[in-house]
């Protein structure tokens, strides 16, 4: 495939192999904590305490964790132009600890947080998990820069994305089982402007068979090293050409 504008689209499964559970896979994130008690801001306005608590351990996975080499494969198509923007799904943060520049966080982040009633920024600094919900000076209690589900894109992030995703020509989607909106969506569109979609997945999606057009059944560390050995190949040839 040559292309001149790739992106990558990647969800859980890029860091899964850094030891971070995905979330619909058997033991996945979903198979502990009920998505309609634990992923909707509703929930989590109802009870953030026992929100927080699998935010807690989620924070704790992210930090035990490093970029393994589909993360930093990513990184190093970057440096090399080939990959133009990350958009990610995932909150971990590993993209960007991996080397990537361009990356857009759909789903947001754990960097900071906010407080959820008066809005006001916290750093992460100095922020103990002793008592959940973390409160506010105002009382409020805090909540991560992540989307909720029932909550929206950051308007920024979707619109730099939906323009990259009807830009490309090549559209690497990693790891996601592209059920959720509208992330789902980007794959379709960059179809629709013409793009090829490979889809990097031990597993099927909902867009194979119907979006993808190359499959790589494989977990995103080994198909990504292999296409980065590629890459560095073909070019060493053209160089030795020139
Ligand atoms: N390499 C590549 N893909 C993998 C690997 C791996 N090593 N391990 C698992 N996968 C695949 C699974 O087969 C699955 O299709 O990663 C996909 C993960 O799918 P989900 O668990 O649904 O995660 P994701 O697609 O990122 O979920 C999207 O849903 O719960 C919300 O906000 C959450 O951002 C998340 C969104």
């Amino acid at each position: 495939m040559q292309s001149r504008y790739a992106i990558a689209l990647t969800g859980a499964g890029i860091s899964v192999e850094s030891g971070i559970p995905d979330f619909r896979s058997e033991e996945g994130l979903w198979s502990k904590y009920d998505p309609m008690e634990y992923a909707y801001i509703d929930s989590f306005r109802i009870n953030p305490g026992k929100v927080w608590n699998m935010l807690v351990e989620m924070d704790s996975l992210f930090a035990g964790a490093r970029p393994n080499e589909a993360h930093l494969a990513l990184a190093e198509l970057e440096k090399s132009g080939i990959i133009k923007m990350v958009v990610t799904q995932n909150i971990d943060s590993l993209h960007q600890r991996a080397g990537s520049s361009n990356v857009v966080e759909f789903h947001g982040h754990f960097r900071s947080l906010r407080c959820d009633t008066c809005l006001r920024a916290y750093t992460r600094k100095g922020l103990a998990f002793d008592k959940l919900p973390p409160l506010c000076s105002c009382g409020g209690p805090m909540r991560p820069e992540i989307v909720f589900f029932g909550e929206g894109i950051p308007r920024a992030g979707y619109l730099s994305a939906v323009e990259a995703a009807g830009r490309c020509d090549l559209m690497l989607v990693v790891g996601t089982s592209a059920s959720v909106a509208p992330a789902s969506e980007l794959p379709r569109i960059a179809k629709r402007a013409g793009a090829q979609v490979l889809e990097i997945n031990p597993g099927k999606s909902e867009l194979s068979g119907r979006i993808t057009d190359l499959h790589i059944a494989e977990p995103a560390g080994k198909a990504l090293r292999n296409i980065l050995k590629t890459v560095k190949e073909r070019r060493s040839q053209i160089e030795e050409t020139n």
